[in-house]
């Protein structure tokens, strides 16, 4: 026998050498839920270890996720029924606390990445990411909303507008906007390939976000569909976007490989709170050691082609690493 694999296994140091991925705790993003008031840190029950954080409890956590070498945040605010309304008006209102957390987090911590989330959920009324008008979920009087929407966030400092609506058009408009208001660096990641998933249940739970109607299956993409996510890469990458993005991650590592192959953007998986939810509810039952599977599972992500992960796991993954359980 003259090819032996196994001799390339032989010891950890051997292992090492011929590693062919590697997950820095700078590719990741920590999604955070925000929420208006103070002294609060409320569980998201279907999504444990996770919380609606206050400001005031918001920035320690934060610090602490820097000091583990995490650099990027992706924000969610969750919003009192009362402000909601079917033109999601509050998004951009000068009072909006989600708006002011973004400006003072910045304000303290200059150096880290925020990414927003544009999309009319978490604000209407309607629990949609568009406008709806007698049932139907409206594209181009969509487009308006959350061009004032990107704005407002890029005047509250954000650095990264992520727009997660996936309405037509929506990349070029934003792009527009945000380059007449002056806001030229302001990068867009753009939610290029969402899917209409049942993955996404925890996260509505978290923002109490879910469609009052119907489902979004009219916006949101066919779980069936891959030659579509290319079509929707092309046009996000005409219309300017910095980052293309694939949502949910792992029943889609398909569709990474897919956008990476075709594109010299960078791209973002989202590894989805229902995806987050199922490993972790596995664990508590001692079904899966969540030391092991979740690390595997953030490096599937990666060895599929993705350059950047948002995932609830990020500060736990950062942990593990500062505690040299895991090998970088
Ligand atoms: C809203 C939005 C959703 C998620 C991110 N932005 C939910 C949805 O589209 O219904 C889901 C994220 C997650 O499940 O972790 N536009």
């Amino acid at each position: 026998m003259l090819a032996r694999p196994r001799r390339n296994r032989v010891t950890e140091t051997i292992r090492d050498i011929v590693k062919e991925t590697i997950l820095r705790p700078t590719n990741l993003i920590y999604p955070l839920f925000l929420v208006d008031g103070e002294h609060i840190k409320s569980e998201v029950k279907s999504l444990p270890g996770n919380y609606r954080w206050s400001l005031d409890l918001m920035l320690p956590e934060i610090q602490e996720c820097i000091e583990l070498g995490i650099q990027s945040f992706i924000l969610f605010p969750s919003v009192d029924d009362s402000l909601k309304n079917s033109t999601a008006t509050y998004s951009y209102n000068d009072k909006n606390f989600y708006l002011k957390a973004i400006n003072a987090i910045k304000k303290k911590y200059p150096n880290i990445c925020l990414i927003s989330d544009v999309a009319m959920d978490p604000y209407s009324s309607d629990g949609h990411d568009g406008f709806v008008r007698d049932g139907e979920i409206l594209n181009d009087e969509t487009l308006p909303i959350l061009g004032k929407m990107a704005v407002a966030q890029a005047q509250a400092g954000i650095d990264i507008i992520g727009p997660s609506d996936m309405m037509d058009g929506r990349v070029e408009y934003i792009r527009k906007e945000l380059d007449e208001e002056g806001y030229k660096n302001v990068g867009i990641m753009s939610y290029t390939a969402k899917y209409a998933s049942a993955f996404y249940g925890p996260f509505r739970d978290a923002l109490d976000s879910a469609p009052k109607e119907g489902d979004k299956k009219t916006y949101q993409m066919d779980p069936a569909n891959s030659i579509e996510a290319l079509r929707e890469a092309q046009l996000d990458e005409t219309e300017g976007a910095d980052y293309l993005m694939v949502k949910p991650a792992l029943n889609y590592l398909d569709v990474i490989r897919l956008l990476k192959q075709n594109s010299n953007l960078p791209i973002a998986a989202y590894h989805v709170s229902g995806e987050c939810a199922m490993l972790t509810a596995a664990c508590q039952n001692g079904w899966l050691e969540y030391d092991k599977a979740m690390p595997e599972t953030l490096l599937s992500i990666k060895r599929a082609g993705a350059d950047i992960i948002i995932t609830y796991f990020a500060k736990d993954y950062a942990k593990m690493q500062r505690d040299g359980k895991i090998t970088l």
